[in-house]
Order: structure tokens, then C-alpha cells, then sequence
């Protein structure tokens, strides 16, 4: 009777497994399943470990060069518990982001989804995607009309920087996200960081994001379960941030505020789930990648004297140009000529996303490549970015290279994603950088670690967060923003 039990037990495990080595191969074997090269790896976890073997972010990593040399630049595999097609092409890549909708949709992992919720834009597809985008894109242009907003991130910059007097050295990963985290804080919400809804914003914001890089189990205790929570405490402080405004902006009170959300509030287009979703999009998109954007500029600076040099003296000159203690405005960031160049190499070099994720909507047929339905397609940015044969000197830090290129229409250069669902903070994260740069390298002299690199994780990281000697330049000592301005 035993033995018996047992055997339908074993029978049962066996027959489990084997049922999920068959799930796992037979997308092979359905239509042009073996149209691509590649292989699936290991069953069930396909090849998934290799490919998030952590390298340097300015390089393209083992498993991608080994797989492009063996494959092609288009190759399937299987990833994230899914049939794959990866594709280090600029063209196909390029026809993936403009087909969004049509051909491929945007598709992160459904534990993704948990923590950020389905009405976020990151995950939202379809009306709901368009919906929410329009409001991101006119919430931007905004930020280019309004002068208090530029002065706001001046602000904060000088604010954090006036921070480092007397520090011989400084970690600058933490002192970069201190400032996006402020930045997008102060534009989206208002909030100072003084007030204390911004601690506890920060305290959920940062339980939230730990949860973002966690393993997806939603039991009590767990990292992504703590995420999940925190991510309905932030809810509730921004609704509640959000009643406070309404209930104070009736009639004509002199307490209105020029920042994001009074806007929002007079968005019709979006539920209040939606507008609550919105703001934590925001924060989310305005923070990690513009801190790694700035840490990786100011990484590759220190190791590049010649671009440094260049940078200080346009930084000098677009001051020289303004009154004492004049605040930058748009026209000045307009004429930092040489500091895009840096931004826009940092990006190319420092590959802060390295791909994006979609999903085949149908069969796609293009350039001879077969992607079947169904399929998991990763367009892998830093590939493109890295390809000698695009990028001469691909290898090097050289932001001379974009003097004679228009990056924005380049099918080889894509930092911020590309067609419907392109980055709608892009320029935000660039004036940022640019005003912070404005005052750092007029201010302080700095030097890293070589051993400090940026690293891919793929999430990149620096090694031991960018450690900073610092030396203050004495001839330009900080003018501090006076109270109120
Ligand atoms: C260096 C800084 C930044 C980088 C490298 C970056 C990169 C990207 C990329 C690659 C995408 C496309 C994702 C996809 O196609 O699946 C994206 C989308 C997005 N980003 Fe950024 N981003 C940056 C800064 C910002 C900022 C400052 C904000 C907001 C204030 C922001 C908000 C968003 C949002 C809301 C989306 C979703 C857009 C959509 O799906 O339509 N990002 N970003």
C-alpha cells in the first residue's frame, strides 16, 4: 500500500518535470521556433543567469559577445521564464520601439506589475498608456516655460554642493540621488526637503525601489512584499497631499503653488487613481536614472582631463556672461553646447538602460529575422551603442563625436528608448545634470577611484557608489541661493 503511494508520487514528480522541460522546449518547435539561431539554455531558467551576469557598463558583456559572435546580432534564447528573441540590431531595434502597439508591446515581468500597479505608464498599454502620456508630455513642456522650476533645481544643486565645504571626500552616488530625489520632489509635489512629508516619502520611496530589484514573493516580511506596502503608503500621502490642495486652492487663494500637481489637479482626463499613479511614476522615472546619468558624467570626466577642461571654460563663459548671483534660465542651458555633448556621450558610454522589454503581438517578419507570436523581444541599446562599426572609437569616452551629429534622429542612439513610449523626462534629466554640472566644476576640483566602475547588474551600479577626493577651487566659491528666492 506503501510502496504503492509512493511510486504515484514519484510518478507524479516525474511526470511535473517532465511537463515543464516540455513547456519549456516546445516553443522550439512551433511555428519558427527554430527559425532563429540560439539556443534555450537550461530548462526552465533558460539562460538567464549568463545573461545577467554583472559587467562593465561601458562594455557589452560575455554572454552578449559570445552569443553575437556565435548567433548573429539577433538571436533567440530563453529568459525571465520566457521563449526570447534578443536583438543587438539598430534596425530591428529601431522597428521594434516605432511598432510599439502595432507589432510589439511593451511586456515587464508580471511581478513588476505588483509593485508598480496597472494603471502605471511604465506597464499601462493601449488608451489607458496614451492617456496618461499626453498629460507626462504636456507636464514637461511646462517645465521649459516656468523659469521657477530651473531656478528650483539651481537651488537644490548649490544647495547640496554648498554641503560638500570642508569635506575632503564625498560618496557621490548618494549625494547624486539626494538631488534627483529633491529635484523631482520639489517639481512634481512642491515639497521642500525641510517638509516632513519628504522624509517619509523617501523612507516608503526607498522600500519601494529595494522591492523593484527583489525576488518576487509576496509574503509578509519579504522584500517585495514591504514594496507592495510601501507603494500604498505613498498613495495615500500623495492623496492626501493632493485633498489638502484641493481644499486650499478654493476660491482665489493666495496659496497656490506652481508645481506639478496643481496642474494635475485640473487634468480631467485622469481618474484620481490615475493622477496618484502619475506622481509615483514620476518620482520613480526622475530619480535612479538621472542620479546614474550624473555619476556616470562625472566618472568619466575625471578620467577624461581634456573634456573636463573644455566643460569649465564653457561653464565660465556662460557665466561671465550673467549678472553676479543671476540665476541660469533656459537660454543659458541652450548655449552649453559642449555640456550636451558630454550628457550625450555619458549616455551612449554609461548605458543606463541597457534594453527595455516587449513582447511579439504576431508573427514579425523583418530584414530575413523571424520572431514568432507570443515571444519575449529585448531590443539591448548598449549593444547598438558599443558597435564599432556604428560608433567609430566606440570604446572610448570621446564627446566630441556629437559636434558633428544630430543624436535625436538617430537610429544608433537610443538612451531614452524611442517611438510612442520615448522617455518623456529626457530633457528634464539633461537640464539637471547640466545645472549641476554648472556649479560643481566651478566649484570643486575631484578625483575617482580607478576601481570605482560603473557596472551593469544590469541595473547599473557603481562599484563602491563613486567615491570623490575633493579639492574647492578657491577662485569660485559657491553664491549661496538667498532665503525665498
Ligand atoms: C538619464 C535619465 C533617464 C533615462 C536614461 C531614462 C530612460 C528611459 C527609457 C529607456 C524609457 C523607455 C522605457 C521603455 O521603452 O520601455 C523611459 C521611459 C520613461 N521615463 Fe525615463 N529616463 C530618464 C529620466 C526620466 C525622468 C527625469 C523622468 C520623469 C520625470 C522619466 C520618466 C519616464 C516615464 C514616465 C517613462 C514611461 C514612458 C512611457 O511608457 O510612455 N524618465 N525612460
Amino acid at each position: 500500500m506503501a510502496a504503492g503511494f509512493w511510486l504515484l508520487v514519484l510518478v507524479a514528480v516525474v511526470g511535473f518535470l517532465m511537463a515543464l522541460v516540455l513547456n519549456h522546449f516546445l516553443p522550439l518547435f512551433l511555428k519558427y521556433g527554430l527559425a532563429l539561431k540560439g539556443t534555450f539554455g537550461w530548462p526552465i531558467i533558460g539562460e538567464t543567469l549568463g545573461f545577467l551576469q554583472p559587467h562593465s557598463s561601458n562594455s557589452i558583456g560575455t554572454f552578449l559577445q559570445e552569443h553575437c559572435s556565435r548567433y548573429g546580432k539577433v538571436f533567440k534564447t530563453h529568459l525571465f521564464f520566457c521563449p526570447t528573441v534578443v536583438s543587438c540590431d539598430q534596425e530591428l531595434n529601431y522597428f521594434i520601439l516605432q511598432n510599439e502597439g502595432k507589432f510589439f508591446q511593451c511586456s515587464y515581468p508580471k511581478p513588476i506589475h505588483g509593485i508598480l500597479g496597472n494603471l502605471s505608464m511604465l506597464v499601462a498599454v493601449g488608451e489607458t498608456h496614451k492617456r496618461l502620456r499626453n498629460v507626462a508630455l504636456s507636464l514637461v513642456s511646462i517645465t521649459k516655460s516656468k523659469p521657477e522650476f530651473l531656478q528650483d533645481i539651481e537651488r537644490i544643486a548649490v544647495q547640496i554642493l554648498g554641503s560638500w565645504k570642508g569635506k575632503p571626500k564625498v560618496i557621490f552616488r548618494g549625494e547624486a540621488r539626494k538631488f534627483t530625489f529633491n529635484v523631482i520632489v520639489k517639481l512634481v509635489l512642491g515639497l521642500t526637503p525641510e517638509d516632513p512629508e519628504t522624509a517619509k516619502i523617501l523612507e516608503d520611496f526607498l522600500t519601494f525601489m529595494r522591492g523593484l530589484i527583489s525576488l518576487p514573493i509576496c509574503i509578509p516580511g519579504t522584500a517585495y512584499a514591504r514594496a507592495v506596502q510601501a507603494r500604498s503608503r505613498i498613495s495615500s500621502t500623495v492623496k492626501a497631499i493632493l485633498e489638502e490642495r484641493r481644499r486650499n486652492n478654493v476660491g482665489d487663494s493666495p496659496r497656490k503653488r506652481s508645481d506639478f500637481l496643481e496642474i494635475l489637479l485640473s487634468v480631467d482626463a485622469l481618474s484620481e487613481d490615475e493622477k496618484v499613479s502619475f506622481v509615483l511614476d514620476s518620482l520613480l522615472g526622475g530619480y535612479e536614472t538621472t542620479s546614474l546619468l550624473m555619476a556616470t558624467v562625472v566618472h568619466f570626466l575625471s578620467h577624461t582631463p581634456p573634456a573636463l577642461d573644455q566643460l569649465k571654460q564653457e561653464h565660465q563663459k556662460v557665466r561671465s556672461m550673467k549678472q553676479k548671483d543671476e540665476k541660469l534660465n533656459w537660454e543659458d542651458y541652450k548655449r552649453m553646447d559642449f555640456t550636451q555633448n558630454v550628457i550625450n556621450e555619458a549616455l551612449r558610454y554609461g548605458n543606463i538602460v541597457k534594453f527595455v522589454h516587449r513582447k511579439a503581438l504576431k508573427d514579425v517578419k523583418f530584414k530575413g529575422y523571424l520572431i514568432p507570436s507570443g515571444w519575449k523581444v529585448l531590443p539591448v541599446f548598449s549593444a547598438v551603442h558599443l558597435d564599432p562599426s556604428l560608433h567609430a572609437n566606440s570604446l572610448q569616452f570621446h564627446p566630441w563625436r556629437w559636434e558633428s551629429q544630430d543624436q535625436t534622429l538617430c537610429k544608433k542612439y537610443t538612451p531614452f528608448g524611442g517611438g510612442p513610449r520615448c522617455c518623456p523626462g529626457s530633457e528634464l534629466a539633461k537640464v539637471e545634470v547640466a545645472f549641476f554640472l554648472h556649479h560643481l566644476v566651478q566649484n570643486f576640483r575631484w578625483r575617482s577611484e580607478a576601481d570605482d566602475q560603473p557596472m551593469a547588474y544590469p541595473c547599473v551600479e557603481f562599484q563602491r557608489g563613486l567615491v570623490l577626493n575633493l579639492e574647492p577651487c578657491s577662485s569660485n566659491p559657491l553664491q549661496p541661493f538667498q532665503s525665498g528666492e
